[in-house]
């Protein structure tokens, strides 16, 4: 979702906002755009399309200066323009603004806006806050006072870097979108993403709720809600941790996919450290919140303690939890989860639960996220950062992570046997070697994915542990390849989507040597008594699957409740190679962002 950059210090600051703007460009983004202020004016260029393209047509040399501000849009209101791309300008052309979220009453403010006789050459929600600022300047004839004033008129959420001609420096503001300010020597900067400027700074502090930086020579931040000034905590940022490049291969996404080994090693070392200090409270039940990809991790974690814990386990999307008025006490344990540590609805999901009184433990990949800030307490996943939109490593991480957490849980219940528990735990540090099996197959896979890319649909279908699986196998392909992709529990096949099945719907099933696997079998020879083709995910060995399957690609055997983290692996390499031989925009997939600030 929308990336915003800034600069105040002593370096031209033109290639200085391309390079940080375009190492937000993970986040995913439909244009982009910058002003610099030099010699007392705002010059300001944007461009539609990548940054690639991007930085061919706009003329970086023009964005002379010393303090700059550029911003990567994510569309919500109004189309992909160059006039609906940021960053906005005053109707006096004094005052230039970027934003990253949402102001849900722009209407009434834009309509007040024009019978006061601004001008607006935007259709987007951000253009009102520029002119109401520049409306205040009228009044309050100071650049920071009329931030303020303006800002009390708003709602919704929002990430703001503001500059004005007269002001030599910049003005951040933030309501609910990540922001944090980086200290360099004699220079600030300003990112969504702390990645972004760690070239020069891995020194930094992260703007919360409320707060506005003024930066000029110095830093000042202030709680603009209580009036007060707020000394903040400067952090250093791990650069060692932080992966960055291709290395020898093509994209992040296949990168993420072969960086699993060493990032499950790393998750398992962390979270088995972490488990020792989690004190919890007696609890009879579990709620989990997330979106997407790590949704379908909780979904997986629900089996995970129902199995071991025997506890009852409500699997909700955060977007629905928030507005659902749940049910929710103080026995009650909240795990939210997150690769991002940012997504709008799991962020608010968790608020709605501590609000109703409930210790939230919190699943994520980013240390300095709003989501770490907010929980009783974390599980720091050790994915390192993942830039494929289509998450790969951090699921696999959340998966273990869960898992860990249910073990480590079960030990303490009377009733379990602790030989077996061992037994998951030594499967789980081989892991990362069993892994290391299944990737080096990639070109069998590949091979089968080839004979896929001319389908317009599919079916992943998988059951037990493996159900959630099958969902999170058809959200890959369908989000990188734009094949139309559902999953299914293979059971429900017979309860209508069977309907669908003929020639031109392949079925991926998930296939594996576990108490389900005959019954599997028997929905895989229904579809294939209707002509539909098969894909299977096997367990080494399985010779009688050749019966059922068009196509088998087969997994080392490990016990059931290991096997999401490994039966995910295959499925992510399939989607990889279909898309690539569809010539997608693997990492970048359309319309989609990789943080998902807005609800
Ligand atoms: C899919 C994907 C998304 C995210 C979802 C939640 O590949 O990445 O579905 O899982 O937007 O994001 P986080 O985990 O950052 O809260």
């Amino acid at each position: 979702m929308c990336g915003i950059f800034g600069y105040k210090g002593n370096k031209d600051t033109g290639a200085l906002l391309v390079e940080g703007i375009t190492k937000l460009d993970y986040r995913g983004y439909d244009s982009a755009g910058f002003a610099t202020l030099d010699k007392g004016k705002i010059h300001v260029e944007k461009g539609v399309g990548k940054m690639k393209e991007i930085s061919k047509k706009i003329n970086v040399k023009k964005l002379k200066g010393k303090i700059g501000i550029a911003h990567t849009r994510w569309s919500t209101h109004g189309k992909v323009t160059l006039e609906n791309s940021h960053p906005h300008m005053s109707c006096d052309g004094k005052i230039a603004l970027v934003h990253n979220g949402i102001i849900d009453n722009y209407q009434v403010l834009k309509e007040r806006l024009l019978k006061k006789g601004h001008t607006f050459t935007s259709e987007t929600d951000t253009e009102v806050i520029v002119h109401l600022i520049e409306d205040e300047m009228k009044k309050v004839k100071d650049f920071k006072k009329s931030v303020i004033k303006a800002l009390e008129q708003l709602k919704g959420m929002y990430a703001l870097v503001i500059i004005h001609q007269d002001y030599d420096g910049m003005i951040v503001v933030r309501r609910g979108s990540p922001l944090l300010v980086g200290l360099g020597e004699k220079e600030f900067f300003v990112s969504s993403d702390v990645i972004s400027f760690l070239p020069y700074t891995n020194k930094a502090f992260v703007i919360d709720d409320n707060e506005l930086a003024s930066i000029t020579t110095k830093v000042e931040v202030e709680n603009i809600v209580e009036g007060k000034k707020v000394k903040k905590k400067i952090q250093k940022f791990n650069i060692k941790g932080i992966q960055s490049g291709l290395g020898n291969f093509q994209h992040f996404m296949l990168k993420e996919i072969y960086e699993q080994p060493e990032t499950l090693r790393k998750t398992y070392a962390k979270i088995s450290s972490q488990l020792k200090q989690l004190h919890l409270k007696p609890f009879n039940r579990v709620v989990t919140v997330a979106c997407g990809t790590a949704y379908y991790a909780t979904l997986t974690g629900s089996y995970f303690f129902e199995k071991f814990l025997r506890l009852p386990v409500d699997v909700e999307y955060a977007s629905e939890f928030r507005y659902k008025n749940p049910v929710i006490d103080d026995k009650t344990l909240v795990i939210a989860v997150s690769q991002s540590g940012e997504t709008a609805d799991t962020l608010e999901a968790v608020r709605e639960a501590k609000k109703k009184g409930a210790f939230i433990v919190s699943i994520c990949n980013v240390a300095h996220s709003t989501m770490v800030r907010e929980s009783d307490f974390t599980f720091h996943t050790q994915a390192g950062v993942e830039i494929g939109v289509a998450s790969t490593k951090a699921f696999t991480s959340q998966l273990l992570t869960l898992l860990l957490f249910a073990l480590y849980f079960a030990k303490f219940k009377d009733e379990h046997n602790r030989e077996q528990l061992v037994m998951y735990t030594n499967e789980l540090l081989g892991l990362s070697d069993t892994i290391k099996k299944v990737l080096s197959g990639f070109s069998d896979i590949e091979k089968i994915a080839a004979k896929f890319t001319h389908y317009k649909h599919a079916l992943f279908l998988g059951r037990g542990f493996l159900y959630p699986i099958a969902l999170e196998g058809a959200l890959k392909l369908k989000e990188i390849s734009y094949i139309h992709a559902e999953g299914q529990s293979a059971a429900e096949l017979k309860h209508g989507p069977i309907a669908l099945i003929d020639k031109d719907m392949p079925c991926i099933f998930i296939a594996l040597k576990d108490k389900l696997y005959e019954k599997v079998l028997i929905n895989m020879e229904e579809v294939k008594a209707r002509g539909g083709k098969i894909i299977a995910i096997a367990t080494e060995g399985d010779t009688e699957i050749k019966k059922f399957a068009d196509e088998v690609i087969y997994i080392p055997h490990v016990s059931e409740e290991v096997s999401p983290l490994l039966a995910i692996i295959p499925l992510q390499l399939f989607a990889y190679f279909v898309a690539l031989r569809k010539g997608c925009d693997i990492d970048k997939p359309r319309n989609l962002a990789k943080v998902v600030t807005v609800e």
